[in-house]
């Protein structure tokens, strides 16, 4: 009898692609695969291997909450409103495995921020091991954090901005996460319950991999007293495509375009998925990419300016940049990093993107938001130098500036050089031996070895 795994995929895009990715590895390993998936940004099960099986949890949440833009407060929303169905669906599906002789339950495997389905599934007597989709230095900062408010880095100072955080170097205060419309006390509870549940699961699993956080990585194990395995770029070990997983219907069309420009000379420019600005902003960046006079691909997502769902760009911008960039609502990402034309990616410094980035070898024009994107953008440009950070407002003499060296001048080419280094890397941990092959071995031997249900 075969072993099934267990999904809980948290439903927002940067969260759902490498959860996917994880299961389409762990398929080809001979895993039988089960999805369990909220109503809310819910899969559609026709883009997955006819084999995978999809529970829906009822989220019954109201249209409101589902529209809000704390992401935080949502996601504590979706733990509440998904604890009884999440309970109830679970239990099914071991009865039914009981009555049915099914392949056996090896494990649930859950990402971070499902604090209160990781515990159902403890108190049903299921083994948990959590994704947490982000990297070793974002789970280091959420173990540290309490020790970061009592020593009164956060709530963040203005004048404290440069000072070094001597427990988490080289991030400094401005580094820590910043929070936009979350409130600290809903941020602290959700790191402390993801990492409370981390601690009593059977494994930390990291889309990340040793050479790039290698101390980083140390200081977990040194941390926890469960297994880590760091079995990153997933996106790089599934076979699933990125557009299998997307939310949004990614613009093909895109790529015909890219197929016509010169081989580095495309500024790539996206913010990811949750990211929001306000449209002042959108203007300055509209005028950086226009007065760069280098040729562009600029994903504006109809949301993401603040308080719309349908954004505009201005007519002088259409004139000024004629035949020298497209703007389309979503682009398939990876291939469009993968691509001979595109010579930079501006970016919010989300995680998924800067390993699809370290993977293709794309240095980055740095634009963090909130969360771990901060911290994210310190290392693309003070541990790994492949990348520009915008500081402070974004401005459209700055930004035109920062577009010119990452494109055109030698700072640019040496990150690239860096970057190339970088994506060889990534590469090599994926090979027979390499560091992700053996931590993937070592996890689906641990998985094999776990107790069927006590
Ligand atoms: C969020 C947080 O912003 C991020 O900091 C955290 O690490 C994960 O959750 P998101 O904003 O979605 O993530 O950014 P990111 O992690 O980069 O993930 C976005 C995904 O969407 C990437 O896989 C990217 O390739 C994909 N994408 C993005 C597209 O396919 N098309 C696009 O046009 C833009």
């Amino acid at each position: 009898m075969g072993r099934r795994l267990l999904f809980v995929p948290l439903p927002f895009q940067g969260h759902i692609n490498p959860m996917f990715h994880l299961a389409s590895l762990l398929h080809s390993r001979g895993f039988a695969i089960t999805i369990f998936h909220t109503h809310f940004n819910s899969p559609d099960p026709d883009n997955y291997p006819k084999s995978y099986r999809f529970i829906p949890v009822p989220d019954n949440l109201p249209d409101t909450v589902r529209s809000s833009k704390d992401a935080v407060a949502l996601i504590h929303a979706l733990n509440k409103s998904c604890q009884a169905s999440f309970r109830d669906s679970l239990g099914e599906l071991l009865s039914e495995e009981e009555e049915e002789e099914e392949e056996s339950v090896a494990c649930v495997i859950f990402d971070a921020h499902w604090y209160a389905l990781q515990a159902v599934a403890k108190k049903l007597g299921v083994a948990t091991m959590v994704l947490r989709t982000g990297n070793a230095t974002s789970f280091n900062l959420f173990m540290a954090f309490p020790l970061l408010l009592e020593k009164g880095y956060l709530p963040i100072q203005e004048s404290q901005l440069d000072a070094l955080v001597s427990e988490l170097p080289p991030l400094r205060v401005k580094d820590l996460p910043r929070l936009m419309i979350t409130s600290l006390e809903s941020f602290t509870e959700l790191l402390a319950r993801g990492v409370e549940q981390v601690r009593t699961s059977s494994g930390l699993i990291l889309n990340t991999f040793d050479s790039i956080e290698s101390s980083e990585l140390d200081q977990i194990k040194r941390d926890l007293s469960i297994p880590v395995y760091p079995i990153g770029p997933l996106h790089k070990l599934s076979t699933q495509t990125q557009t299998q997983s997307s939310l949004l219907a990614p613009d093909q069309s895109c790529m015909a375009w890219l197929d016509s420009q010169a081989p580095k000379s495309v500024i790539y420019v996206s913010f990811g998925s949750l990211a929001f600005m306000d449209p002042n902003e959108l203007v300055e960046i509209a005028w950086g990419l226009a007065n760069s006079g280098h040729p562009f691909l600029w994903v504006v997502r109809p949301n993401l300016v603040h308080g719309s769902d349908r954004i505009e760009l201005p007519k002088w911008f259409e004139e000024e940049t004629r035949g020298r960039g497209r703007v389309v609502p979503w682009a398939p990402q990876q291939e469009v990093l993968s691509h001979p034309a595109v010579g930079g990616f501006w970016t919010h410094c989300g995680w998924n993107s800067i390993l699809e980035a370290i993977c293709e070898g794309v240095p980055m024009l740095c634009r963090p938001f909130f969360g771990d994107q901060t911290g994210n953008a310190r290392y693309v440009n003070h541990v790994w130098k492949v990348g520009i950070v915008l500081e402070g407002k974004v401005e459209r003499g700055r930004t035109e500036r920062a577009i010119k060296t990452l494109i055109a001048e030698r700072e640019g080419d040496e990150m690239r050089e860096r970057m190339a280094d970088l994506k060889a890397k990534a590469a090599q941990c994926t090979m027979t031996g390499g560091s992700s092959y053996l931590a993937i071995d070592n996890l689906v031997d641990s998985i094999l070895a776990l107790q069927p249900r006590s």
